[in-house]
C-alpha cells in the first residue's frame, strides 16, 4: 500500500515550481498529527488521573489538548523552516517564526489544531483543519498581509480527523485523497483515493436549536429537508455531531450539507473563514462538491480580520445549490 510521504513525494512534480518544501511541509504536518493523535487516544486516561488543569511532578501546568495541538503543529512546522508566519485559532495575532530559516520560508498556514475540542470529554471525533499558501511578502518574517489572501489562492488544505480511526484528508488542487493512520507501524496509508461526494446525498447537519435565529431562507430549506418527496429521497436525514471536521467528513462519505448560518443573534455564524471554512471549501470543490455563504462562494471572500467569520453551507453540490435558492428566494431583498 502506498505511504503518504511516498504519496506526496510522487505528487510534486504536479507543481510547477516544486522545489520539495511543500512536501516537506506536509510530512512535518502528518509527524505533528501522529503526536496528537497519541495524546487524543490518552485523553480519556489522563482525565481519570486527574491531570488536566494541575500541576505535574515537575511542576509544570498540564496542557489543554488544543493548546497542545496548537504547540506541536508550531514547533513541526518551525522545524523545516518552510513557513514564516501561522494565523491559529488558538493565537489572537498571528505567529510569526522569528529564526532565520523560517523567514525565508515560502508558506504560511492557517489552522485550526483541534476542532471540535468541547467534544473530547464525550469521546467524540475532533479533527484539526490547515490552509496553505504562499506567502505575498517576499523576505522577512510573514505578515498579516501574506495570511489575509483569498481561499482561491491556497496551494494546499486538509484536515486531520482523530476518530474511530485517524485518517488525514488532504488536497493540492488536484483532487482529494484520505489516508488512515495504522497504529501498529505508525504510517499514514491511502485508504480513499480520489474522494468525491456520491450522487444523490441526503444527510443535512444544522444545529436546529438555533432554529428560532435562523433566516427565513434556512428555515424554509429545512422544512423542504423534512418533505416527504421519494422522487428526491426526502425526507432526508439529519445528523449533526457539532464538529465541522467530523461532519463534513461523513457527509462527503455518504453525501450531505452541512449548515452553519448566520442568525439574528450572529448574522456571521460562527465558523471562522481562515481556518474551518476556507480548507473545508477548498475540499469541497476538489471533492465536485460546493461551498458557499448561502449567498456567494466563499473560496472568492476576500478576508479582512484573520478571525472573520461567515456563514457555512458546504457539502453535496445539488443540495447547496438548493439551499442557496431558498437563501435567495426568501431573503430580505427580495421583499
Ligand atoms: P472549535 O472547537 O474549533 O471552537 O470549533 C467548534 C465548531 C465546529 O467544529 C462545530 O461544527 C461547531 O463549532 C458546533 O457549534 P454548535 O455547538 O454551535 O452547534
Ligand atoms: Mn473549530
Ligand atoms: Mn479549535
Amino acid at each position: 500500500m502506498k505511504t503518504l510521504v511516498e504519496f506526496i513525494a510522487e505528487k510534486q512534480s504536479e507543481f510547477p515550481y516544486a522545489t520539495g518544501e511543500l512536501t516537506r511541509l506536509l510530512n512535518d504536518i502528518g509527524i505533528a498529527a501522529k503526536l496528537v493523535n497519541r495524546e487524543v487516544n490518552k485523553a480519556g486516561l489522563v482525565d481519570i488521573n486527574g491531570y488536566f488543569g494541575q500541576q505535574n511532578i515537575q511542576g509544570e501546568e498540564q496542557k489543554k489538548l488544543d493548546v497542545f495541538a496548537n504547540e506541536c503543529f508550531l514547533k513541526a512546522m518551525k522545524h523545516g523552516g518552510m513557513v514564516c508566519a501561522v494565523a491559529s485559532e488558538e493565537n489572537d495575532e498571528i505567529y510569526t517564526y522569528e529564526n532565520a530559516v523560517s523567514k525565508s520560508g515560502k508558506y504560511v498556514v492557517a489552522m485550526d489544531p483541534l476542532d471540535g475540542s468541547s467534544n473530547i470529554e464525550v469521546n467524540v471525533p475532533i479533527g484539526t483543519i490547515f490552509s496553505i499558501y504562499r506567502r505575498k511578502s517576499s523576505s522577512g518574517a510573514g505578515n498579516l498581509e501574506d495570511l489575509l489572501q483569498c481561499g482561491k489562492d491556497q496551494v494546499a488544505a486538509g484536515y486531520i480527523i482523530y476518530g474511530s480511526s485517524t485518517m488525514l484528508v488532504y488536497t493540492t488542487g488536484h483532487g482529494v485523497n484520505g489516508f488512515t493512520l495504522d497504529l501498529s507501524v505508525g504510517i499514514f496509508l491511502l485508504s480513499h483515493p480520489e474522494m468525491t461526494f456520491p450522487e444523490g446525498g441526503n444527510i443535512y447537519s444544522i444545529n436546529e436549536a438555533n432554529y428560532i435565529y435562523f433566516q427565513e431562507g434556512v428555515k424554509q430549506y429545512i422544512k423542504y429537508c423534512q418533505q416527504d418527496d421519494p422522487a428526491t429521497n426526502r425526507p432526508y436525514t439529519t445528523r449533526y455531531i457539532g464538529s465541522l471536521v467530523s461532519d463534513f467528513h461523513r457527509n462527503l462519505i455518504r453525501g450531505g450539507i452541512y449548515i452553519y448560518p448566520g442568525t439574528f443573534k450572529n448574522p456571521h455564524g460562527k465558523l471562522r473563514l481562515l481556518y474551518e471554512c476556507n480548507p473545508v471549501a477548498f475540499l469541497a470543490e476538489q471533492a465536485g462538491g460546493k461551498a458557499s455563504t448561502g449567498f456567494e462562494r466563499i473560496l472568492d471572500i476576500q478576508p479582512s480580520h484573520i478571525h472573520q467569520r461567515v456563514p457555512f453551507f458546504v457539502g453535496t453540490k445539488h443540495m447547496v445549490e438548493k439551499a442557496e435558492e431558498f437563501m435567495r428566494e426568501y431573503s430580505p431583498e427580495n421583499k
